[in-house]
């Protein structure tokens, strides 16, 4: 069983792998989007607005002007012309909230921006957005938390093109399930939960006569510049967006929000840069967040354990004007088998800023419904959880009816049971103690989708010796920039400290989006054709260069290894450093360019292209005084080769800690007064921190994918949060005997279990 954690080689792929920007980072000199500074800049607050459904009837800015440092206070009638965008072919012109800010009087959540004050210094203008008196009229939001699916069509519109409400059928579902023997009919309901990602979202914009540059913490640059082009009504050659350092996105930084059409307006109406961040509390508002989902589901099953049916009916809340779509059904359809399926799905609106991607959009709340449901059968039927997986394993995607490029799911469970010790469980609620705690036991199993974008990239190779990769994606945290650089130096065998890696500017060859866990496989192929031919053009030059050893040799009879040209007859230790060779010619750099294209969105694969992994988790219950801790965590993860092993597990372990926070604690509340999200702060939204986190054991399988890039890998980014909320969950009612299906578990849900209750 291949399970190493660390492939022993010298090549750098698959070496553990200290970020190569982490002295930026720990010496302050990494530049986050807001810490870039202009002479002249100005500071932008906006005016939010305090209800939830209604219209601005006056704006009074009068005092506000008159501050001393307010250069201006912008609404709809001088902000000048913004246009809207609209939906490209791939990942081309995306964007949640298309309404361009400020173009009607309507305010239909709580936080809209309904004015933007502009100042000398932040405080001025958080001062003057402040003094900004608005008068509205007012009718009561709808932030009802009980979700009714709208009426809707069977094939709608959303942020990304049109659905199908029928997701996936086949079989018949519904009768499968009324004359099953065994019956698991549940609903399981999830919050909306916000992003908090340490650094704010903002934007800082400049205009050089028509031409606009945006400092932004993107998650895809590309398509901001497409989207702000469309706004502004430019070429989008006049956009240009710079993203270096990202302070963690999760999701919510993929697309633009409306600060960054606010922030460019703003420095266009003024003639100089401005600033405008968001607050913390303004990130719950208008910055996206994960859909409520209420998801209804159905398993039937014979006395033995196969399923025979499997209903997922789904509700999720949007805003007033936009169509995200939590896709639920992302991993159900294929996750197990079963003859006879249906998962479909219906929206309700609410007075509310919309939803959107959040890490593991769709398959980390439906997950966590299936998964649940799982356990739930597993123990009507008084089997074991991990032995009713075993039972329905599929030996094809069974909803598009075609292979898997690499499942190694089973191999995932059988590793995590052996070790977590989950042979030693005991069956019974309430049965197993250690130090006078009782102890819950529960596991879940997870997929996320794989895939590429498409990638451009080059590789120069310089005459001391260094080497440069560019590719316009973005490292928002997770490790890109170490990716790059590791790429790098396998292809042209220069060491790591000596590889330059250059991402986040449009300026740069096009960069795959920093989302769906796709940026680590999608630059691979491209970095490394660009690194070919690079060096094709160095054998090219070494045979056309007098004075060499290469000369009057046919450049196919030159090699290319460890960073030195040879000739293939007499091997790689007769070999010229390419420096050497590029000083020689007079030459500062050789380059070449690379390019991959898509395999996301493809209409007919061949193969059906995911992730896998489980986990098992033990939580601890100490009924007395109903304290619940989680205790041990074991996740097993099959995603292809690891490039970097360390800042892999990373990505799982930060996954977990999320989970936890998921399952336990997350949850924004709408207040039913005045649509406000009431927790929007760190304060009172409470995340797991490290007191909630006991040690992660992580472990990766080892099975390249071939399907995705020539090295095998697949995405980790967010795998890790899958399913391990149900996990928590089935350990919860292991140790208390209470099943909660409304997350966060609260301590209030566990107190019928409590000597308190
Ligand atoms: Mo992820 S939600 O695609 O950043």
């Amino acid at each position: 069983m291949p399970t190493t954690q660390e492939t022993p080689t010298t090549s750098p792929i698959g070496r553990k792998t200290p970020r190569v920007d982490g002295p930026l980072k720990v010496s302050g000199m990494a530049q986050y989007a807001s810490d870039f500074h202009f002479p002249g800049m100005l500071y932008a607050v906006p005016v939010e607005a305090t209800i939830a459904n209604g219209r601005v009837v006056k704006l009074d800015t009068a005092a506000a002007e008159k501050m001393l440092g307010v250069r201006a206070i912008f609404h709809r009638a001088n902000i000048g012309k913004i246009f809207s965008s609209a939906l490209g072919k791939g990942m081309e012109g995306i964007c949640i909230e298309r309404r361009p800010p400020f173009e009607d009087d309507v305010v239909r959540y709580y936080g809209q921006y309904v004015a933007l004050a502009v100042a000398d210094t932040f405080e001025t203008a958080k001062a003057a957005a402040d003094a900004v008196r608005v008068t509205y009229s007012k009718d009561k939001p709808n932030v009802e938390n009980d979700l009714k699916a709208d009426e809707d069509p069977e094939v709608i519109e959303t942020t990304y093109g049109p659905e199908n409400r029928l997701e996936s059928e086949r079989g018949d579902a519904e009768a499968a399930f009324v004359s099953a023997p065994v019956k698991l009919d549940q609903t399981y309901v999830t919050p909306a939960e916000t992003h908090n990602p340490i650094e704010l979202q903002g934007a800082t914009a400049i205009w050089d006569g028509s031409m606009l540059t945006l400092y932004e913490e993107s998650q895809a640059i590309f398509n901001m510049r497409g989207v702000l082009a469309q706004m502004f009504g430019l070429p989008k050659e006049n956009v240009r967006v710079i993203t270096k350092f990202v302070g963690s996105g999760f999701g919510s930084k993929l697309w633009p929000w409306t600060h960054c059409p606010l922030a460019a307006a703003a420095a266009r109406q003024l003639g100089k840069p401005v600033k405008l961040v968001l607050s913390r509390k303004m990130m719950f508002q208008t910055a996206g967040h994960r859909a409520h989902t209420q998801q209804r589901v159905r398993l039937g099953a014979t006395p033995d354990g196969k399923l025979v049916s499997l209903m997922q009916d789904y509700v999720y809340h949007r805003s007033m004007l936009d169509n995200y779509h939590e896709n639920c059904g992302e991993a159900t359809a294929f996750q197990y088998s079963v003859p006879n399926l249906r998962v479909k799905f219906g929206r309700a609106r609410r007075n509310i800023g919309s939803p959107s991607d959040m890490r593991g959009p769709g398959a980390v709340p439906g997950l966590y419904a299936t998964e649940s449901a799982m356990n739930e059968l597993a123990d009507q039927l008084k089997i074991d959880p991990v032995r009713l997986r075993v039972l329905n394993e599929p030996k094809i995607d069974e909803g598009l009816g075609i292979p898997f490029s690499s499942r190694h799911y089973l191999e995932c469970l059988e590793l995590g049971a052996e070790k977590f010790g989950w042979s030693k469980r005991k069956l019974e609620v309430d049965s197993m103690k250690r130090d006078g705690l009782t102890l819950g036991w529960g596991m879940a199993g997870a997929a996320w989708v794989a895939a590429r974008f498409a990638a451009e990239a080059n590789v120069e190779l310089r005459d001391d010796g260094t080497t440069r990769v560019a590719c316009g994606t973005q490292d928002i945290g997770t490790g890109t920039y170490t990716i790059l650089a590791q790429l790098a130096s396998e292809k042209t065998g220069v060491p790591l400290d000596k590889v330059e890696v250059a991402l986040g500017d449009t300026s740069l060859p096009e960069g795959p989006v920093s989302g769906g866990s796709m940026a680590t496989g999608s630059v691979i192929p491209a970095v490394f054709a660009a690194a070919d031919n690079a060096i094709t053009s160095l054998l090219t030059v070494a045979t056309t260069t007098p004075g060499t050893q290469f000369e009057k040799r046919k450049p196919t009879d030159l090699g290319f290894e460890g960073g030195r040209v040879f000739v293939k007859a007499d091997g790689p230790a007769r070999g010229v450093p390419f420096a050497d060779l590029l000083r020689r010619a007079n030459l500062r750099l050789v380059t070449g360019s690379g390019k991959s294209k898509e395999t996301f969105g493809e209409k007919k694969p061949k193969f059906s292209t995911h992730s896998f992994g489980c986990h098992f988790v033990e939580v601890t219950w100490q009924p007395e005084i109903a304290r619940l801790r989680v205790s041990r965590v074991v996740t097993v993860i099959d995603a292809g080769r690891i490039i970097n092993p360390l800042a892999g597990r990373n990505q799982i372990e930060g996954a977990v800690v999320m989970g936890i926070g998921m399952a336990l604690l997350e949850h924004t509340s709408y207040d039913p007064q005045n649509g406000a999200p009431i927790n929007s702060n760190l304060a009172d939204y409470i995340v797991a921190v490290n007191a909630d986190v006991p040690s992660i054991d992580v472990h990766f399988l080892d099975y390249p994918d071939k399907e995705i890039n020539q090295l095998g890998a697949r995405g980790i980014g967010e795998i890790g949060l899958a399913g391990f909320a149900a996990a928590i969950t089935a350990g919860v009612h292991h140790a208390t005997g209470v099943r909660v299906r409304e997350l966060p578990v609260k301590i209030e849900d566990l107190l019928t279990s409590s000597v308190l209750g």
